[in-house]
């Protein structure tokens, strides 16, 4: 395969709008998701800790990272919010020797990620084609 070529991954009607489905192109792990009937991909590999973006949620343009709520916009590629290494709001307290645990990992935890690399798709007719 040349290095810029077009790799068709699935039929088109595979992926319904608003959803999203995870690929492996060429050794990279690719997010693609159908808004209106457009196709966007991006890096399925969540910057902060590897999760797989395409196993959280999808709302319009963004997806939601399913271990710590980083989101991203499909789209552009583009972090939108940072990781939430604390348990969500109206969640029982966590017994003291947990909250231990967790603030000590907070602490070794990065609170940062990155806008996740975004790559082109194509469609031809009804066959969905990535370029990675
Ligand atoms: S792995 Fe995605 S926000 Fe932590």
């Amino acid at each position: 395969m040349a290095k810029n070529d077009f790799v068709e991954v699935a039929k088109a009607s595979e992926i319904p709008d608003g959803r999203m489905k995870h690929f492996e192109v060429d050794g990279k792990e690719v997010l693609v998701a159908n808004i209106g009937g457009k196709f966007s991909a991006i890096s399925d590999r969540c910057g902060h800790m590897n999760a797989l973006l395409s196993m959280g949620n999808l709302t319009g343009t963004t997806v939601t990272c399913p271990f710590h709520g980083s989101n991203f916009d499909v789209v552009t590629g583009k972090k939108l919010t940072e990781p939430i290494l604390t348990p969500p709001q109206g969640m029982e307290p966590l017994p003291q020797s947990w909250q231990k645990v967790f603030e000590s990992m907070g602490q070794l935890m990065a609170h940062k990620t990155y806008d996740q690399t975004i790559y082109e798709t194509r469609i031809d007719g009804d066959r969905l084609k990535i370029k990675v």
